[in-house]
């Protein structure tokens, strides 16, 4: 039996992907870019082992085991193997022709709480994807692959500041990630992820962006006339560490999705009214100080992700704690990179403080850019056992 162990990263979008051209391939309507977050706080781990004892392919998500028919995951099962046949030698007779005839195992868990909200799809297909690579030796470009998983999770294969650029090709063979900056290239960035409070299940990405195409004309107009010269923008903030344009690029693309979100028909609302809270104080903030210190993002979903610079976390935090006193559940409220507690000026409290919403943040975790997947070497973080099994 083989087994191999790797792990794979989140990312969160300052440009958002939202629609389709293809929904078999997964090709957008418009390029995206995001932030690949540190995955000391947050990552997906994938073991997959191949023996010629196993009768089936399976699959076994956070301690469950799931359909392997699905067929996304089908789609990058046959993808990866058609990689690893085309770049060998039929007649060669090594180790890697002989596993490719083998059934695998896989199993996968988060080191954060699905129940959150928090995408995992971009983490997981990531992490499969570049996992089945390493156990058939397969080299080279792979975010082809995990884009047919979910179109975000092409982003997650690269570390730091990444594009997906759209592409142009029917068979969207130039429909790729690219690294922008490496995660080392702004050492001052902190993302905060705001765990909000959800009331009830929301509509998911893939028929979310299905409705959004068919009815918004919003998200035409977004995609063909503003999102292109807003990728250039972007990419140019991040060059330049240009907090201020970094900021406010971030908040508008997030704006203008939820936006479009709005103007399909019928709607779909994301934020509640923790978000909407989140974004008046974040707005607040920036005002009492004449210039963009943080700046929010929202998926699909009412979490807030707030990027700022190091030396506002302290402030922000404790902001964030006075206008949203937790609720304590036993569990930290903050979690991840240390922050430490500072006392707020009157002055910044008449001026960015608001009415208590107790309980609305259920915690905080700070974190922020960090590399791409990697390859274990620690056999001990194994997640399948030498019967092959979850341990
Ligand atoms: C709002 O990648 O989850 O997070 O391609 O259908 O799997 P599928 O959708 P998915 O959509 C992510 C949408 C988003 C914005 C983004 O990450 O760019």
């Amino acid at each position: 039996m083989k087994v191999v162990t790797c792990t794979a990263p989140v990312n969160i979008a300052v440009i958002k992907y939202w629609g389709k051209r293809n929904e078999e391939l997964i090709l957008p309507i418009n390029s995206s870019l995001s932030v690949t977050l540190h995955q000391d706080q947050l990552k997906t781990t994938t073991s997959i082992a191949a023996s010629r004892d196993f009768a089936e392919d399976r699959i076994w998500l956070n301690g469950k085991e799931e359909n392997i028919q699905h067929p996304r995951l089908q789609t990058c099962l046959r993808e990866v193997r058609r990689l690893a046949r085309k770049r060998r030698n039929d007649a060669e007779e090594d180790t890697v022709s002989r596993i490719l005839n083998y059934k695998v195992h896989i199993c996968s868990v988060n080191n954060f709480p699905t129940a959150a909200g928090l995408a995992s799809s971009a983490a997981g297909y990531a992490c499969l994807v570049y996992t089945l690579a390493k156990l058939y030796s397969v080299e080279g470009e792979l975010s082809e692959i995990a884009r047919q998983g979910s179109g975000s999770a092409c982003r997650s294969m690269y570390g730091g500041f990444v594009q997906w650029v759209m592409g142009e090709m029917e068979d969207g063979r130039d429909s790729l990630a690219q690294q922008v900056e490496a995660e080392t290239h702004w050492p001052e960035l902190r993302i905060l992820v705001l765990v909000a409070s959800a009331e009830k299940k929301h509509v998911g990405s893939t028929s979310g962006m299905q409705t959004s195409v068919q009815t918004s004309p919003l998200l035409k107009f977004r995609a063909e006339s503003v999102v292109p010269e807003r990728m250039k923008d972007m990419i140019e903030a991040i060059k330049k560490k240009d907090f201020e344009a970094f900021g406010q690029l971030t908040m508008k693309d997030s704006n203008q999705f939820h936006a479009t979100c709005l103007d399909t028909y019928p709607p779909i609302f994301y934020l509640n009214r923790v978000s909407q809270e989140i974004i008046s104080l974040v707005h607040r903030y920036n005002a009492h100080y004449g210039r963009t210190k943080v700046a929010y993002s929202f998926d699909a979903g009412p979490n807030a992700v707030i990027f700022t610079l190091e030396p506002t976390v302290d402030e922000f935090v404790e902001l964030v704690t006075c206008c949203f006193p937790p609720e304590s559940n036993g569990d930290p409220f903050l979690k991840g990179l240390p922050v430490n507690p500072t006392s707020l000026s009157q002055d910044l409290l008449s001026a960015a403080g608001s009415d208590q919403c107790p309980g609305g943040v259920r915690y905080i975790i700070v974190t922020q850019p960090g590399p791409g997947p990697s390859q274990s070497q620690d056999l001990s973080l194994d997640l399948l056992g030498s019967d092959g099994l979850p341990k």
